[in-house]
């Protein structure tokens, strides 16, 4: 636009100028045409002045000539190294782009649009149509969005497709489509961009992602056979804690079991006695078997305890604290009595807690056992045991403490774990602190922590 008005200025200055030397020409010649004045010097003044009037405005018609032509020349180099720039920008662009008529042949693409689907630029302007280049599976969506374009209808700016190689294999495209007039033509120009290496990595990742929630899904299948496999073997371990507690309760028994047995054998020969002297009157013989009879009822009672201690409990229920600690002691005190262990209940004895009494009584004789396990390993020489049951904070805590000297601290963290034992193998099982820990940490929702107090070990269950 600018440079036509220049030109069109340029124009009309120059016929003003023609125009105005015409005029000065033609106001020359009239002069000259009219009849000489009186004073013939004034005359030829007149006629040299007009004269070189008109050579000056012919020079300077020429100049402005000359002026023009080297403008345009000016101009012609400019709109040259325009077009060489724009040449050189799109023709050496990196980016693929392409200029398509109404009939879908190609007249215009790049160098890099052209070794792009591998061709030469020979191969493909003019002779080519964008059809070639599209996959079939493809092509009628492209050509879709190629007609709207064209007809001026919407079409998106922006769309993904596949092309197609020279040699057939598949090249994944982004192509930024518009329109254009070129000769008063529309035209559908625009420019792709090879996303191939981007849609493999989005399919790689798509596929991680799959494996990854597949591998989640089965991990989750696994933990779960796992956590029941885990659930599986604790419940073993439990019964295998259980059959070692009953053991050990067996042993109780036989310590029970002992002295009325004694107090049996002693009755019996007493009556033999009696009766070999002859003293054992009705009334004697009588007392004898009554005492007898009690020494038995005692020993059945024994057995009925055992039986109940073992029994386990459906639901779990409030039970006192106090009173399942007394029935463990009660079991115990037999084993300690033979070993002169002084046993003790102190504090508080109206706690009450909730769970499986019967479980709660094994892991607490589990604990009773190794106190008493070491204050015979260790021979010491007034062993006792104190419980105390005391409220802390709204929570009820059972101490066992006991004078044996206490745990060694290079093994106090694996006391809880299975199979963990100190005591040889054969003598004891290692399970019976784990057994313990079940269950007060997860039957019974509550702690125990073992520490080392002043003389011996220390076992703290808070519920
Ligand atoms: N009161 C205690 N004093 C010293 N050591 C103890 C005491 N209680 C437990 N231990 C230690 O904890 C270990 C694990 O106990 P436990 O699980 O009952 O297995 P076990 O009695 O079969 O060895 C024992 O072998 C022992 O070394
Ligand atoms: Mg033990």
């Amino acid at each position: 636009m600018g440079g036509s008005s220049g030109r069109a200025g340029l124009f009309h200055r120059q016929v003003a100028a023609v125009s105005c030397a015409a005029g000065l020409l033609r106001s020359a010649g009239a002069l000259a045409a009219e009849p000489v004045p009186p004073v013939a010097s004034d005359g030829y003044c007149q006629g040299i002045i007009s004269l070189s009037l008109a050579v000056m405005l012919l020079l300077l018609f020429c100049l402005l000539l000359l002026q023009d032509r080297s403008r345009r020349r000016l101009a012609e180099r400019a709109l040259h190294d325009s077009e060489e720039r724009y040449r050189l920008l799109v023709e050496n662009s990196l980016v693929p782009c392409y200029l398509i008529d109404q009939q879908g042949v190609v007249r215009y693409a790049n160098r890099s649009m052209c070794s792009l689907f591998g061709y030469q630029q020979d191969d493909v302007v003019g002779h080519m149509n964008f059809r070639d280049f599209v996959d079939p599976e493809h092509l009628t969506r492209v050509e879709e969005h190629f007609r709207a374009r064209l007809e001026g209808r919407e079409a998106p700016a922006r769309y993904e497709a596949d092309g197609r190689h020279r040699n057939g294999d598949t090249i994944h495209l982004e192509v930024l489509a518009t329109g254009g007039l070129c000769g008063g033509v529309r035209v559908a120009v625009g420019s792709v961009l090879d996303i191939s290496l981007r849609k493999r990595f989005e399919r790689l990742m798509l596929e991680e992602q799959k494996q990854r929630e597949e591998m989640n899904r089965t991990l989750e299948e696994r933990i779960c056979e796992e956590v029941e496999r885990s659930r599986e073997k604790d419940r073993l371990m439990l019964q295998q804690a259980r059959f070692a507690a009953m053991g050990e309760m067996i042993g109780n028994i036989a310590h029970q079991w002992r002295q009325p047995l004694n107090k049996l054998g002693l009755a019996l020969q007493r009556m033999q006695m009696e009766q070999e002297k002859g003293i054992l009157t009705d009334q004697l013989m009588e007392e004898r078997v009554a005492n007898g009879m009690d020494q038995l009822l005692g020993l059945s009672r024994t057995i009925d305890d055992f039986r109940n201690f073992f029994r386990p409990d459906s639901d779990p229920a409030p039970f006192s604290l106090a009173g399942a600690v007394q029935k463990t002691v009660g079991f115990f005190e037999a084993s300690c009595n033979e070993h002169n262990i002084k046993i003790a209940i102190e504090g508080n004895s109206s706690l009450v807690c909730n769970g499986h009494v019967t479980e709660f009584r094994q892991a607490l004789l589990n604990i009773l056992n190794n106190a008493r396990d070491a204050l015979l390993d260790n021979r010491i020489a007034e062993p006792a045991i104190t419980i105390i049951l005391r409220d802390e904070e709204r929570r009820s805590v059972l101490t066992v403490r006991d004078n044996a000297g206490g745990i060694k601290p290079e093994i106090i963290d694996k006391i809880f774990d299975p199979y963990f034992t100190t005591k040889g193998k054969g003598t004891r099982t290692g399970i019976g602190l784990y057994m313990a820990k079940t269950i007060i940490d997860q039957q019974m929702q509550g702690r125990i922590y073992a520490s080392n107090a002043a003389e011996g070990a220390e076992f703290r269950i808070v519920l």
